[in-house]
């Protein structure tokens, strides 16, 4: 790593609908635990996302239920924050995109692209629905996909295969306001974001240094950037839901959500600083030259990929000394019995539903095992509960379990003095050390699923150990060498503690104070009301100042005080599990 600055951009959810466990395992869980694991490295984290409040997919839903957009906005961004709160989701700033900030972010941004002819004004063909005689930008009109024939497509972007493309090229588009299947093509002025301009120099930047990218996020990308077929793209709308346009003119049009929205990572930062007494911190993260910069994740859903590779980057190019993305380790989906879960298609399973019926670290857990990284994954309650006692609590839970209580029963609840080891005891306590460097990789990488399952198989070594070593017996003739065992084990625990921590922040901390520890692995997580001149907001932050988790083998203090150990995982009945979540399961 160059830089020492990680800023973790998470994907801004439609504050629209609760987000479902597909959603949490795609894009939400992922980040934190990078941003988890960046922190305990030594790197300067920032993690920032916030509810994604404008365009057509607010709009449609407050037409549907007669309210007001800002309604719609007010019911689910509290619950976003609330979810993510209860799985710890460490965001050093959730908040959303109706702030005075915000806004002017963004139409400090428009004005600068129409300043250097990045954005321009043009006359554009849209859809007119002569029946509720409105135009039909984005999620107001359905069709087939003119590339991979999908019905039911959308305005802006198809479904299925993720491409973007003109309402007006849509196959038998038809009005989703009154139905209409005889739609006129009128013509209206817009903004344009000239992508044509920019073609080249999107395709030299990711044919340089991409090669760690996931290859299903870098070949759409390629793909779409070879074609060299980019066109100008309209960054307005004809609705009255969003950010207004920073010119004079234009009343009655906004700013496309997908413009605004992107730039919620860069205004995300920017009020973070602000927040944090320091507003011009942000240019640390976000400026080239001078500071660097930061190394820029943008954790998404595979329908995203557009927006983050292409667009985005090209906005960012046109500021010229602003920092790319780095990475974009975008997920495929986790599916429900092989369909997408999706809210209006019935098939879901809210995380606010669900999340405090088990342990958010079980959660955090099967999310992770089953993380659709390479492929679509399907989820079922029977894989759930199999995961929990099969793996967390049979091997990382057990081992514990078993090494803490006889350490504490037999030792008088401190850590005994090591003694002589042996070379088996060398061996284990070498082979899990060495977790710290090849886990320590993985998470770097972004290969979560992979670092769980390295996590997994030193667990089960250390398990082995016990296994062959047997202190329970050993114990009864030759004490000191069962005081050798057990402070060997009970190393290999402290140090597989902090490789889980990640992923099992919670069960890390317990396992810390019953170690003997004093003090937090990882910092506090707060919600705030923030007052602007465009109201008041509420964001989730995140306090790092007490956290004192670090990436490396330390050394278990002989004769430190233990504390009576904790169950660190709960096993689940499987009969229980389905009864209870029978209404949740598709019939
Ligand atoms: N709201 C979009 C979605 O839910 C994601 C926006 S990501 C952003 O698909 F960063 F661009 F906001
Ligand atoms: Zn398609």
């Amino acid at each position: 790593m160059d830089k020492s600055k990680v800023l973790v951009c998470v994907a801004w959810p439609y504050a629209n609908g609760m987000q479902h466990i597909g959603h949490i395992a795609g894009a939400y869980l992922p980040p934190d635990i990078f941003a988890r694991f960046s922190r305990m490295r030594g790197h300067e984290v920032l993690m920032v996302s916030g509810s994604d409040t404008h365009g057509t997919p607010i709009t449609v839903l407050a037409q549907q239920e007669d309210i007001p957009p800002a309604e719609v906005v007010a019911r689910y961004h509290p619950l976003f924050i609330e979810a993510y709160q209860k799985l710890g989701l460490t965001f050093d700033l959730f908040t959303h995109t109706d702030t005075q900030i915000h806004w002017d972010v963004t139409q400090e941004m428009f004005r600068k692209h129409v300043e250097n002819g990045l954005v321009y004004r043009d006359t554009q063909h849209q859809l007119y629905d002569p029946e509720s005689a409105q135009f039909l930008p984005d999620r107001y009109v359905v069709g087939i996909c003119p590339f991979c024939r999908a019905r039911d497509a959308r305005g802006d972007q198809c479904d299925n295969c993720g491409r973007l493309y003109d309402a007006t090229e849509l196959i038998k588009p038809r009005s989703t306001i009154s139905g209409c299947t005889s739609l006129e093509i009128r013509e209206t002025e817009h903004f344009f974001l000239a992508l044509d301009q920019m073609n080249d120099a999107l395709l030299s930047w990711i044919q340089t240094e991409k090669s760690f990218w996931r290859p299903q996020v870098y070949r759409f990308t390629l793909s779409e950037l070879e074609r060299h077929e980019m066109r100008g793209r309209p960054i307005t709308r004809d609705i009255d839901w969003g950010i207004t346009i920073p010119l004079e003119g234009y009343d009655d049009k906004r700013i496309y959500v997908w413009y605004d929205a992107v730039i919620g990572y860069l205004s995300a930062v920017v009020e973070h600083a602000h927040l944090d007494g320091q507003p011009d911190s942000w240019q640390d993260w976000w400026k080239t030259g001078a500071q660097q910069g930061s190394r820029i994740y943008n954790f998404i859903g595979k329908d995203n990929i557009p927006f983050h590779t292409i667009i985005w980057p090209a906005m960012l190019m046109g500021r010229r000394d602003f920092c790319l993305p780095y990475d974009v380790p975008a997920n495929e989906y986790l599916n429900m019995k092989g369909r997408k879960f999706s809210k209006s298609r019935g098939v879901i399973i809210a995380i606010n539903d669900v999340v405090e019926r088990y342990q958010p670290d079980a959660w955090r857990y099967v999310l992770t095992a089953m993380a659709p990284e390479t492929a679509d994954v399907d989820f079922t309650w029977d894989d759930f509960v199999e995961r929990v006692n099969n793996e967390l609590v049979a091997n990382w839970g057990n081992l514990v379990n078993r090494i803490l209580g006889f350490a504490y029963r037999a030792f008088d609840g401190v850590v005994p003095e090591p003694g002589a080891l042996q070379g088996e005891d060398y061996a284990v306590l070498s082979e899990v050390e060495r977790g710290f460097v090849e886990v320590g990789n993985l998470y770097e990488q972004v290969k979560l699923k992979g670092a769980l399952e390295a996590c997994r198989r030193l667990s089960q070594r250390v398990n082995q150990y016990l296994n062959v070593r047997e202190p329970w017996q050993v114990i009864k003739q030759d004490r000191p060498q069962a005081q050798a065992i057990i402070y060997t084990a009970l190393q290999a625990i402290d140090w597989l503690k902090l490789m889980w921590a990640p992923i099992l922040p919670f069960a890390s901390q317990t396992l810390h104070e019953d170690l003997g520890y004093e003090g937090k692995l990882f910092g506090t997580q707060y919600t705030k009301q923030v007052q602007d001149a465009r109201g008041e907001h509420l964001v989730l932050r995140y306090d790092h100042s007490e956290a004192t988790g670090v990436w490396q083998a330390g050394r278990l203090p002989v004769g430190q005080t233990l504390n009576p150990p904790r169950i660190l995982f709960h096993k689940l009945d499987l009969e229980t599990v389905l009864a209870t979540e029978a209404d949740l399961v598709l019939a």
